[in-house]
């Protein structure tokens, strides 16, 4: 059987028509840069063949990469997108690009290598790359500013953002905007180019003429650093596009294809590609496929219009699908459905939301106080009190009145999954799936698979996920899950090094500058400091030989529960947020030290940053072999989108990888020397060793 060809050619009424068929996206793989090359130069042989066509075939010109060829080397095979597009420019027949729908990265810079652009309304424009950490490195930074001038460019490409084609139109970026079938269109204007005799046009010959561009490139590189933080990438956009304005094309296009190759080898692209990779590898569940059947989720059910319910309701009627809560009383109900209405309003006042999506969004939400309304469900999510008394409850109840086939979610953050499907006579259609506060802005979501949890189930709750916008993680059951189990190891090495002479600003200040959103102490007055008071008080029952300090209880004990109390390890001014160091605390510590005996020393950020860090890489190493998590990257996801984790620094897991396996083995070996050292804290879980010795890496 013939296998379809990435790029189709056929001549119609004089112009040769070579169409880009790689779906999704038409992503500019080695076979399709290829057969590029080869239409070209066949147009070009065939005497009957006057101009040439690209298009793609479906919805997209091309959307640029291939990302399945990312790090292989048909990624970087001959013919190169670079020896494509010389291709198309040195034809002696007039290239004409076809512009619809995605024309991105490589894709646009495709099609500014045509002699001639053609485009419909609604096609997306961008150059993405800054977004993993890159630029353009085939010539977009030195043509799309000779078309859209330096400004335009400038912004879309330190950006990454599209721009549809209706807002260029009138360009020199198209030549022509059509209305109506496109590629009918284009060969009708292929032809007129020819008939006409126009010359061949290339964009490398337009002059670019950009008075006191100098000032204009300062003040853009003060504006884009104080934005980019620790990401090197949107500052040599600047460079590159400013080249293009001082250098000759060849060179100004030899300087953007050096700074590419500086960028790619950058830990910050790095951890972007990561991230992005780490995202589409986390949907994906290691027993099911493509093929895997999902259940059709076309109403949702929320038990609980709390914090939590009123959140996770947003998320579902944000995607137009209808939400019935329940709760106990009227009274709870309004509450709940009173701060929803709070929370669309404020998005309308900040010009986030229309009046009419306000309208239609709380139009899906339905109240019920029976169980009967919420019946025929497809999905019904349990957000009531942490109470496994309570949990039993609902979901008896829910296994009494769901249709068959609803799936029955937890939104738990602490008890046991297995145990909650127990309480029905379908585990299989039992799951958790562990939201965020605020569950409306958090992009995190864990899934949390039950030991009888059916496969479509969970890839139902995965495709669900998806259309909510969150970023979905599979956990298996343990206490903590994931990510909270790792963040306990954490806190507790942020505590002992209290104890041995940081103070919790210290502590803080190390972390954020590491590039955390927020250091821990800052994070535990805004959680609620009781809220780990109450687990440990778990945890010196349930595991008595686990070493915690016992300072964090001081604080508890005097009432500091955080920005709810006004103190906790800071001080918080009525109606403020901001953070103040309190000597009281200070005191506190000092006195705490006196008591056990500790001369408090000198402690370096470096020190702060590896035993946090390091704390969180041995739990994850632990979570991965138990097999709680599919993937490192996947929670490496979980940092990411629910902890504040730096994104330039790609997660914990992958972090730890930079830094090398064998020197995060040999550093937690230092910390566990040290006097007040915890030998079993630091013992390198099995598949840390196992790695490092092995000079692998998690990733
Ligand atoms: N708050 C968080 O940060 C967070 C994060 C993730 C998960 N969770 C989990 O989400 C769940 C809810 O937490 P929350 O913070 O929203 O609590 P909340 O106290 O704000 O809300 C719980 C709601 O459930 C209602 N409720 C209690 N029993 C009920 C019943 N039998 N039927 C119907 N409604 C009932 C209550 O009236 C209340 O409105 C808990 O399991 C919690 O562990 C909380």
């Amino acid at each position: 059987m013939d296998q379809p060809l990435p790029v189709r050619y056929a001549v119609q009424d004089g112009v040769a028509v070579l169409t880009l068929d790689n779906p999704p996206v038409n992503g500019l793989g080695y076979a399709v840069r290829n057969g590029l090359v080869q239409g070209v130069d066949r147009a070009n042989a065939d005497a009957a063949v006057k101009a040439i066509v690209i298009a793609g075939a479906g919805k997209a010109f091309s959307g640029g990469a291939d990302i399945r060829e990312f790090n292989s080397p048909k990624a970087l095979a001959e013919p190169n997108l670079q020896t494509v597009i010389r291709t198309v420019e040195a034809s002696a027949k007039p290239v004409i690009a076809a512009i619809s729908g995605a024309c991105m990265g490589g894709g646009l810079e495709l099609a500014l290598g045509c002699h001639f652009r053609v485009a419909v309304a609604g096609a997306q424009i961008a150059l993405p790359e800054v977004k993993l950490g890159i630029l353009p490195g085939a010539g977009g930074t030195q043509r799309l500013p000779r078309v859209l001038g330096v400004e335009t460019a400038l912004n879309m490409i330190v950006s990454g953002n599209p721009v549809p084609s209706e807002k260029l139109k009138g360009t020199p970026l198209f030549d022509e905007f059509l209305e109506g079938e496109l590629v009918a269109g284009a060969i009708a204007f292929a032809q007129k180019v020819v008939k006409e005799g126009r010359p061949l046009k290339k964009v490398r010959d337009i002059k670019i003429d950009y008075p006191n561009a100098d000032g204009f490139f300062q003040f853009s590189r003060n504006t884009i650093r104080a934005v980019a933080k620790n990401f090197p990438a949107p500052l040599k956009c600047v460079d590159a596009v400013a080249a293009a304005v001082s250098k000759p094309f060849e060179e100004g296009l030899a300087y953007e294809r050096s700074l590419f190759v500086e960028l790619v080898q950058t830990p910050e692209s790095k951890s972007l590609r990561h991230a992005f990779f780490g995202e589409r590898a986390a949907s994906k569940i290691s027993d099911a496929s493509e093929a895997t059947p999902t259940r059709n989720i076309a109403k949702v059910a929320v038990i609980g219009a709390g914090t939590m319910g009123g959140g996770i309701s947003m998320n579902f009627l944000n995607a137009g699908i209808p939400v019935t809560v329940l709760e106990t009383g009227q009274e709870a109900l309004d509450r709940g459905v009173g701060i929803i209405r709070k929370n669309y309003e404020g998005s309308l006042k900040k010009g986030k939301l229309t009046p009419e999506k306000l309208d239609q969004r709380m139009g899906l939400l339905k109240t019920a106080l029976d169980y009967a309304a919420i019946a025929d469900a497809d999905l019904v999510i349990e957000a009531v009190f942490e109470d496994m008394g309570v949990k039993e409850k609902v979901f008896r109840k829910l296994d009494e009145v769901m249709k068959p086939g609803a799936i029955l979610a937890t939104n738990t953050s602490t008890l046991d999954v297995n145990k909650i499907a127990s309480f029905t006579k379908r585990p299989q259609d039992v799951v958790g799936m562990h939201f965020f506060s605020p569950a409306n802005v958090m992009k995190l979501l864990e899934v949390v698979r039950g030991s009888q949890t059916a496969t479509d189930v969970l890839a139902t709750v995965m495709k669900a996920a998806k259309a909510i916008k969150k970023t979905a993680v599979v956990s298996g059951v343990c206490d903590g899950f994931i990510g909270n189990r790792m963040m306990e190891h954490y806190v507790r090495q942020a505590l002992f090094l209290l104890e041995e002479g940081a103070t919790p600003w210290q502590v803080d200040r190390a972390l954020e500058k590491f590039g955390w959103a927020m250091g821990i102490f800052r994070v535990s007055d805004l959680a609620g400091n009781d809220v780990g008071w109450a687990i440990r008080k778990r945890r010196y029952v349930e595991k008595p030989e686990l070493a915690y300090s016992r300072i964090a209880d001081r604080l508890c004990e005097q009432g500091r529960f955080g920005q709810k109390t006004g103190k906790g390890w800071y001080l918080y001014e009525p109606g403020r947020r901001d953070a103040i160091p309190d000597p009281a605390v200070a005191a506190m510590i000092e006195a705490y030290r006196k008591e056990i005996g500790v001369t408090p020393r000198k402690i370096s950020d470096e020190e702060i940053v590896e035993r946090c860090g390091y704390a969180l890489v041995n739990e994850g190493a632990r979570i991965l072999e138990e097999g709680i998590a599919q993937r490192a990257s996947d929670i490496d996801m979980v940092y990411l989108t629910g902890y504040g984790f730096p994104l330039h620094r790609g997660g914990p897991m992958f972090h730890a990888d930079t830094v090398g396996l064998y020197n995060v083995v040999r550093a937690m070996q230092r910390y566990a020397a040290m006097p007040r050292g915890d030998k079993a804290f630091w013992a390198p879980a099995p598949l840390i060793a196992k790695l490092a010795a092995e000079g692998k890496t998690f990733n």
